[in-house]
């Protein structure tokens, strides 16, 4: 049965469905706003962190592993689709495997982290809800939650800036893409309510720029957990 056109579901099937095309977008470096800016600024986050286990969850063809290779830094990276995780695991750099939010919010990891990061992955609605809630049992004391997505004010576009699904599109991609991913538009405060919501407690908030345009590229979230003293 194919999922809702507007669904948790549908997001990880377009993935799956693309999986090629993204992993050949990503190694040849193809998306500007990564490698002019975003790649950079996720890595300093991460290192900014000095972690010694890092969870990569949505790490599709796994490249931010690849990137922190020979640091020392043990890596294990979890997504959904299989193909993507095959890729990644053909790569290197550290350890992959398939995992849905849902599967790892039920301990299918069994892997604690110091810094569990987040590019470009926290896509869906429940999914993410799900993930945030899971973050206590997978951080460890100490540990940070850092997330990277599109800037709500920049991704808005002409539409309400209101949260809501919005269907998705690969304009500026090849035309080795179909079917794009649908995606849950949050604003800027649901984001922080979310993280409150969740326990979790903002330490940072980055706005890296793109240097052609000289506006935000992405916002990076950094937090850790409120736990009972
Ligand atoms: C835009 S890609 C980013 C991949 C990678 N983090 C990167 O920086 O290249 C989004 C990834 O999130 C994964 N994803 C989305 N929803 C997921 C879910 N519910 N469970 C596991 N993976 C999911 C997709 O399969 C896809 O690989």
């Amino acid at each position: 049965m194919s999922a809702g056109a507007l669904s948790d579901a549908k997001i990880v099937e377009c993935w799956g469905t693309n999986a090629e095309a993204w992993t050949a977008a990503v190694r040849e470096r193809r998306i500007e706003s990564r490698a002019l800016v975003t790649d950079r600024a996720i890595v300093d986050a991460v290192l900014g962190r000095s972690p010694h286990a890092l969870l990569d969850i949505g790490c599709g063809e796994g490249w931010l592993g690849r990137a922190l290779a020979g640091r020392g830094i043990q890596v294990l990276g979890v997504d959904a689709v299989p193909d993507l995780i095959a890729r990644a695991n053909a790569a290197g750099g550290g350890e992959y495997r398939v995992a849905s939010y849902q599967q790892l919010a039920a301990g299918a990891a069994g892997f604690t982290a110091d810094v569990a990061v987040c590019n470009f992955s926290l896509l869906g609605r429940e999914s993410v809800d799900t993930l945030f809630a899971a973050m206590p049992a997978l951080l460890r004391p100490h540990g940070v939650f850092i997330i990277q997505t599109l800037h709500p004010v920049l991704a808005c576009g002409q539409r309400p800036y209101q949260d809501g699904w919005r269907e998705g599109s690969w304009a500026g991609f090849s035309a080795d893409f179909t079917d794009p991913a649908p995606w849950y538009f949050r604003t800027l405060a649901s984001w922080l309510a979310l993280l409150r919501t969740h326990g979790l407690r903002l330490l940072e908030l980055r706005e890296p720029i793109d240097p052609r345009t000289q506006q935000a590229a992405s916002v990076i979230f950094i937090a850790d957990l409120l736990r009972p003293a």
